[in-house]
């Protein structure tokens, strides 16, 4: 069986994220592919896609949005999975969104389940404009990234895909 990992990320962090999905998905004997979401041609071929974005000023980064509009037809046809990275902070995240929002662009495809990340924010990866809305939101720097319940997440997709005839 076949996944598609594809990532939108204007930094970094959210392919890390889709790498280490893939990490968990192959160790379970699947076979996977991390692309960026905005060079895939394709989902034919896939028998499961995860599909990840970063999240800039309450919203998912454009080429996630174009990815599921793109490969609409196909997806609609295959389980999807995805997920968001942005909140920030170990305590209350902030800026807060709405999870639904963030994947509304999605519109009818249907998905199995929006897991929400908390990121990561490195000021030497920042332009000035970035930096002063970070400034003015009071976001934390920092690597806030949960590696344990990204792992689960993903194990939880391949225990799924286990009883899923592949396509
Ligand atoms: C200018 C700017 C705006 C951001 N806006 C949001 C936001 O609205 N909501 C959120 O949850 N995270 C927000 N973040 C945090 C990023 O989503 C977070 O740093 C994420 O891990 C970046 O992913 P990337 O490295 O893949 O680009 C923002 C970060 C920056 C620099």
């Amino acid at each position: 069986m076949k996944v598609l990992v594809a990532v939108a990320s204007r930094h970094g962090s959210t392919r890390d994220i889709g790498e280490v999905i893939a990490r968990e998905l192959r160790a379970t004997g699947l076979t996977v592919d991390v692309r960026d979401a905005k060079h895939v041609d394709t989902v034919q071929g896939y028998d499961a896609v995860v599909l990840g974005s970063a999240v800039y000023i309450g919203n998912w980064l454009a080429e996630a949005k174009q990815f599921g509009e793109r490969h609409r037809d196909e997806l609609l046809k295959l389980p999807v999975w995805v997920f968001s990275s942005g909140p920030l902070g170990l305590g209350k995240h902030q800026p807060e969104n709405d999870p639904q929002a963030l994947v509304a662009s999605l519109g009818d495809i249907p998905i199995r389940d929006h897991k929400v990340f908390v990121g990561k924010l490195d000021p030497s990866d920042l332009g000035l404009g970035e930096k002063l809305i970070v400034k003015m939101v009071r976001a934390p720097y920092g690597d806030f990234r949960n590696w344990v319940e990204i792992r689960r997440w993903a194990r939880g997709i391949a225990s799924q895909l286990s009883t899923e005839p592949a396509h």
